[in-house]
């Protein structure tokens, strides 16, 4: 149990975990899955904000389908002595996605409640399908079901940052994934 203040933590320094072409690669390799699955359809990337910027900007890249964008953000709120934060999507999707081929784009899946919440609003707007696609995800964290179709990275329990990742809303325009070191 890490008894550093958030303070301290967000002045700590960070080691390298997946550097700019191991990212490239990897976001190459989920398009190219994604063009495959969908192809002859036309698709909605659906970004969690605000860690899904350079990822979904990298992503809709290397998607060779029709693809529209759009966005949503999502606010945790701890309550007390409750052990479950709740959940309140901020829904600023301008795109009706009833019928469509929906893909929620994250940045990081930890205990997978955002996310999961998220699928469930989106689910009343009865989308053809709804997948997910991430490019970090610490399954070993997740306390919620869910189903992740397309991951990029699996890690373990640990804070990363960059590629649109922040720790108190620093490293967010690092080029690479970094891991915050403890020490
Ligand atoms: P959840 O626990 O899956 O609901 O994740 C909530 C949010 O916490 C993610 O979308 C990220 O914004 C943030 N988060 C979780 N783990 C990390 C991390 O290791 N680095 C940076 N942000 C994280
Ligand atoms: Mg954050």
């Amino acid at each position: 149990m890490s008894t550093l203040s958030s303070r301290e933590r967000s002045a700590k320094p960070f080691e390298l975990l997946f550097d700019q072409k191991q990212i490239a690669r990897k976001v190459e390799e989920l398009g190219k899955r994604i063009t495959a699955d969908y192809a002859g359809q036309t698709i909605v990337l659906v970004g969690i904000l605000k860690g899904c910027v350079v990822f979904l900007s990298d992503l809709m890249r290397s998607i060779e389908l029709g693809a529209e964008i759009s966005f949503v953000s999502a606010a945790s709120y701890r309550h007390g002595t409750r052990r479950d934060d709740e959940i309140d999507v901020l829904d600023c999707l301008d795109t009706p996605i009833k019928g469509r081929h929906v893909l929620i784009v994250d940045g990081i899946v930890d205990s997978a409640r955002t996310v999961s919440r998220i699928i469930e609003v989106l689910r009343k707007q009865e989308p053809a399908s709804l997948e997910i696609v991430t490019l970090l995800d610490k399954p070993a964290s997740h306390r919620s079901k869910v189903q992740i179709k397309y991951r990029g990275f699996v890690v373990g329990n640990e804070f990363v940052i960059g590629y649109g990742l922040d720790n108190m809303q620093k490293y967010r325009n690092l080029p690479f994934v970094g891991r915050l070191i403890d020490r």
